[in-house]
């Protein structure tokens, strides 16, 4: 199996070439002593010849967890916690409170009766909800309501918060943003709302409501945002659209059936950064490996199976959530013989392709598949 090496580190120039001596050690610290250095000594460290993750592939299971998340509930409350959240921590990228790569992961409650404080971020936010009742968000002065595998987004800088009502179930999310990122680019900012809350300024799931249509878009509306004016994308829709598409066709020989969330008025990714995809994987499929750029974070919608990345399985069922690093091998596999199963996951594909930075490829030995390690 091909892993990330630096293939003729031997044979190039740089550090392998020249031998060190000591007027060339005695040059260096000069330079160090000026804050520069000698480039030939990290030229393969800066360039690699292949992308490289400074992530690991992981797999955080709910059952673990969601005793952990729950309790959060009882221990402090939204206003005090801002963001009653926990958040998943890649091994490798501790140092920037990131799941994988430059993207964020986090499991929110919030408990009947309860809200969060109304802000708003330069981060953008993306919300997959896993369990509860009668929960809502409120983007912008949109109130919309949320139920378990829908969709949601929040992009940049829109003021937000989010409740359920006192009638409702406890609710629990993944949050998805891209705080790790923007705060390398040194761009975010946060800012509370100073006020009670939002004023909703709209009726209750006006946007989503208004945009939903198949292939249909309201005339006597001006969309002059960067991102997609659904802002919710139901499980419903979602569930139909991807079991229609399974019925005339396999889907990709890497993720089998797959479908981006869009913006319904561009149909590209939903937000600016950040994208997102639900696939389905038919009874028994077992997808083909590849590897890519673009950071992945991935949660089991419905069904059970596992992903095999960079040849370690990961077994996955339904509400476990795990990752795939940029250019990391990996396949998936449905588990069941009856059942479909459900894949969602979010990215950084947005920045990667405006950037000219997405590259692809296909494992080609023993038939696609990898052999495990
Ligand atoms: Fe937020
Ligand atoms: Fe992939």
């Amino acid at each position: 199996m091909e892993t990330n090496i630096y293939k003729g580190k031997d044979d190039v120039y740089g550090r392998a070439r020249v031998q060190d001596n000591e007027e060339l050690l005695a040059y260096y610290n000069k330079l160090a002593e000026l804050d520069t250095g000698a480039l030939w000594t990290v030229a393969n460290e800066i360039e690699p010849w292949e992308p490289i993750s400074n992530s690991v592939p992981m797999l955080w299971k709910y059952d673990e967890l969601r005793d952990l998340v729950l309790e959060s509930a009882r221990l402090v409350t939204p206003g005090q916690a801002g963001r009653r959240v926990v958040y998943l921590i890649n091994k490798k990228r501790a140092n920037v409170k990131a799941a994988c790569g430059w993207l964020y992961a986090g499991i929110q409650v919030t408990q009947p009766g309860e809200s969060t404080p109304a802000h708003r971020h330069k981060a953008a936010a993306l919300r997959f909800i896993m369990e509860g009742d009668k929960g809502y968000t409120i983007v912008n002065g949109n109130k919309i309501s949320l139920a378990v595998n829908d969709f949601v987004i929040t992009p940049n800088s829109t003021w937000h918060e989010h409740g359920v009502d006192a009638d409702g179930k406890t609710c629990v999310w993944m949050d998805g943003l891209d705080i790790p990122l923007v705060n390398a680019l040194e761009a975010n900012d946060y800012a509370v709302y100073d006020e009670d809350g939002q004023e909703e300024l709209v009726p209750m799931n006006y946007s989503p409501m208004s945009y939903s249509g198949s292939g249909l878009i309201p005339v006597d509306r001006e969309w002059n945002n960067p991102y997609s004016p659904l802002f919710k994308y139901s499980w419903e829709s979602t569930y139909n659209a991807l079991v229609n598409a399974g019925k005339v066709s396999d889907g990709t020989p890497y993720d089998g059936v797959i479908m981006q969330y869009s913006n319904p008025l561009t149909g590209g990714h939903v937000m600016q950064t950040m994208g997102a995809a639900m696939q389905m994987l038919k009874p028994g499929q077992h997808t083909k490996a590849h590897k890519h750029t673009g950071s992945f974070i991935y949660q089991c919608a419905k069904g059970k199976g596992y992903t095999i990345i960079d040849g370690k399985r990961f077994d996955w069922k339904e509400r476990d959530t795990f990752c795939v690093p940029a250019w990391a091998w990996h396949e998936h596999v449905n588990l069941s013989d009856t059942e479909e199963a459900f894949l969602f996951h979010f990215n950084d594909l947005p920045t990667i392709s405006k950037l000219g930075l997405y590259q692809e490829k296909a494992y080609t030995e023993n038939d696609g598949h990898q052999t495990l390690i």
